[in-house]
């Protein structure tokens, strides 16, 4: 066989029915973008509206539209149209079934606009929907967090550097900690929606239109603050798509340190928590094993989210104004981020709703590797005047003699510390205690229950706001 012919039978049968076979099929995008059939009905019936009012079709024919684009919602509401990849996406679908069900009329859909203003307006109507769906699920892990905290502001465990012991910190104050990262994440989600918050529609094709459209009007009508200002950027730009999944990326990010938390956490070693049943499975051959599967599935969720990002910043770098057709590939990856980011948000809110924390075995750990030695050194500063840096020089001298007597810090006799520096009496011992440590922390935005309590009433009050 010749190489030729080889490579025919490689490909070539890929053609029997011609190029236009495969070009519908690179062409198509009804298989994904199907998920807008809602945005697109709501776009149009918008646009027909303002058609109407400003006399560019009948009012008899804006209304035969308009019950049509009804009639289309209740069937997609039913299960969908059949699909047909010579029809390419959900707008050619929708104006297609749209002639079926109202005839001729339905030409007059399209006047004034293009399908890039159509999907421009589309996208955004979605992505608005996916960041209240996403400001809600945070507001409700904000609220599990806070319910947790507030439960736990006197519960001891170690505060790591370097996943060293380093100082005991309270619970509470960790689980704030996630709460902190929450409220940003809100925020920035926040602030992608007030920025994307124009309306594309009537930019046309790219350079607006001669009809004597009222952009004003299907901007208020879609609930946008205002048009779009340039009509070759509306139709080019994808940045509100972009700051959707930069903002699901850190979330996502966000996610998964507290998911690495709690597989850490629930290991035997460690013993800090026990993940509820609902959050957790068995294993096929070992019986005994109870395993994070759902922590660790966010914990993979969070990089898939990061590469639909980076997926998206790939496809918009280094296009030419205005659309090109690389930008039909921008969906996917925002429904799929859009998809995991949810249930993300739902499982881990779930997981700290329900996990139980062990506070013996976390106050075991923190009184392990002398977490409160910065507290011994700092009594040497604060009662007996001495220099930071020496301090911790006679501290270490300390830790050292306790670890070769194999006793914790405090479990030294005062003999002992007074023969480090004689400057040490009995009143060190009231310092050493982790309970002592924590308590002592009042610094705003510090680990003492007292401090914490203060976080929680104001994360309260913002939650009540919230509502
Ligand atoms: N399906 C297309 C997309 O998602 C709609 C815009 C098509 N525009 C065009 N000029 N072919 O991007």
């Amino acid at each position: 066989m010749s190489r030729k012919d080889n490579s025919n039978s490689m490909w070539g049968g890929r053609f029997a029915e011609g190029p236009s076979a495969l070009m519908r099929e690179i062409n198509a995008s009804i298989s994904f973008d199907k998920r807008l059939w809602r945005q697109d009905i709501q776009a149009s019936k918008a646009h027909v509206a303002m058609l109407a009012a400003q006399r560019i079709v009948s009012g008899e024919d804006a209304a035969a539209i308009a019950d049509g684009l009804d009639r289309i919602a209740a069937e997609y509401e039913a299960g969908g149209l059949s699909e047909d990849p010579a029809l390419e996406d959900i707008h050619m679908h929708v104006e297609h079934r749209l002639a079926e069900l109202v005839g001729p009329a339905a030409g007059r859909l399209h006047t004034a606009r293009s399908r890039n203003d159509q999907v421009a307006t589309d996208f955004r109507l979605w992505v608005r929907d996916a960041i209240d769906e996403v400001l809600d699920g945070l507001s409700g892990l904000r609220r599990a967090l806070v319910r947790r905290a507030g439960d736990h502001v006197e519960t001891v465990m170690p505060g790591f550097t370097h996943l060293q012991v380093a100082q005991p910190v309270t619970l509470g104050h960790h689980l704030m900690a996630y709460y902190e990262m929450a409220r940003r994440d809100m925020s920035r989600f926040a602030d992608a929606r007030a920025r994307m918050n124009e309306c594309p529609l009537g930019a046309a094709a790219l350079a607006g239109t001669g009809f004597p459209i009222d952009r004003r009007a299907t901007a208020q009508t879609l609930g946008f603050d205002r048009p779009t200002a340039n009509s070759l950027d509306s139709v080019s730009d994808r940045d509100f798509a972009l700051d959707y999944l930069m903002a699901a990326t850190q979330c996502a990010l966000h996610l998964s340190r507290l998911a690495e938390e709690f597989i850490l956490w629930a290991s035997q070693p460690f013993g800090f928590v026990t993940l509820p049943d609902a959050y957790s499975t068995g294993s096929s051959i070992m019986p005994q094993k109870r395993n994070p599967d759902a922590a660790e599935l966010v914990r993979g969720h969070s990089g898939r989210i990061a590469g639909a990002m980076v997926a998206l910043v790939m496809t918009m770098k280094g296009l030419p104004l205005a659309y090109s057709k690389d930008m039909q590939d921008d969906k996917p990856p925002v429904f799929e981020a859009h998809d995991l980011l949810a249930l993300s948000i739902a499982a881990m809110t779930g997981m700290v709703e329900s996990v139980t924390f062990n506070a013996d075995r976390m106050r075991i750990a923190a009184e392990a590797g002398h977490s409160t030695a910065t507290d011994l050194a700092d009594w040497l500063v604060q009662v007996a005047g001495i220099p930071f840096r020496e301090a911790h020089h006679i501290t270490g001298r300390a830790v050292r003699l306790a670890e070769e007597r194999n006793v914790r810090l405090w479990e030294l006799p005062l003999d002992a510390l007074v023969s480090i520096d004689p400057r040490i009496d009995a009143s060190i011992f009231d310092v050493l205690s982790v309970d002592a440590s924590v308590q002592s922390r009042t610094s705003h935005g510090g680990t003492a229950p007292s401090a914490v309590r203060e976080r929680i009433a104001e994360a309260q009050k913002a939650l009540e706001m919230d509502r």
